[in-house]
């Protein structure tokens, strides 16, 4: 003879319980697997740009990157930095002016020299950099690291 077996109210409750905190740790466990893999794809911002090689970027050169959110400028005497076009002000892309020769943010008027210096506020500092990488002449961008400058300096600039 069999017996069937009645679920009572405090069975279900346990199982309904048992269910959803097995749940909460599923998820929990998806936003730690999430954080602790890597930020971006290369080629994609956050992660390494392989650009082209060093005789691609005549000196005195501004070439934009929008999938990676920064400028390569290549300066007069031949050394390359890379800028990032979030203006240091409120945040807004910063556009390229060929004709003046300088970066000119349209929302508040900040202008900046080419390696980033402020030339006119209210951006509170130059354009923040990302680290260029130049190996066996071919020219890289890591965006998944910004660096902010009180400054520009010759530290900024990397030669081939
Ligand atoms: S956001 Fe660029 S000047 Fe204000």
């Amino acid at each position: 003879m069999s017996e069937s077996k009645k679920i009572t109210r405090r069975d279900f409750l346990k199982i309904a319980w048992g269910a959803a905190g097995a749940l909460a740790l599923l998820e929990a466990g998806g936003i730690v697997l999430k954080f602790l893999s890597p930020k971006a794809a290369e080629g994609e911002f956050g992660g390494v740009f392989t650009v082209g090689n060093v005789e691609d970027f005549p000196p005195g050169s501004v070439t934009p990157f929008n999938a990676g959110r920064f400028y390569l400028v290549r300066l007069a005497d031949g050394g390359f930095l890379a800028l990032y076009r979030k203006c240091t002000h409120l945040g807004c892309a910063v556009p390229w002016d060929q004709t003046s020769g300088r970066f000119v943010c349209p929302c508040h008027g900040s202008e900046f020299e080419p390696d980033g210096m402020v030339l006119n506020p209210p951006a509170p500092r130059p354009l923040d950099r990302f680290p260029v990488i130049i190996e066996d002449g071919v020219v890289k961008v890591d965006t998944g690291t910004i660096i902010q400058r009180d400054r520009t300096g010759p530290d900024d600039i990397v030669y081939p």
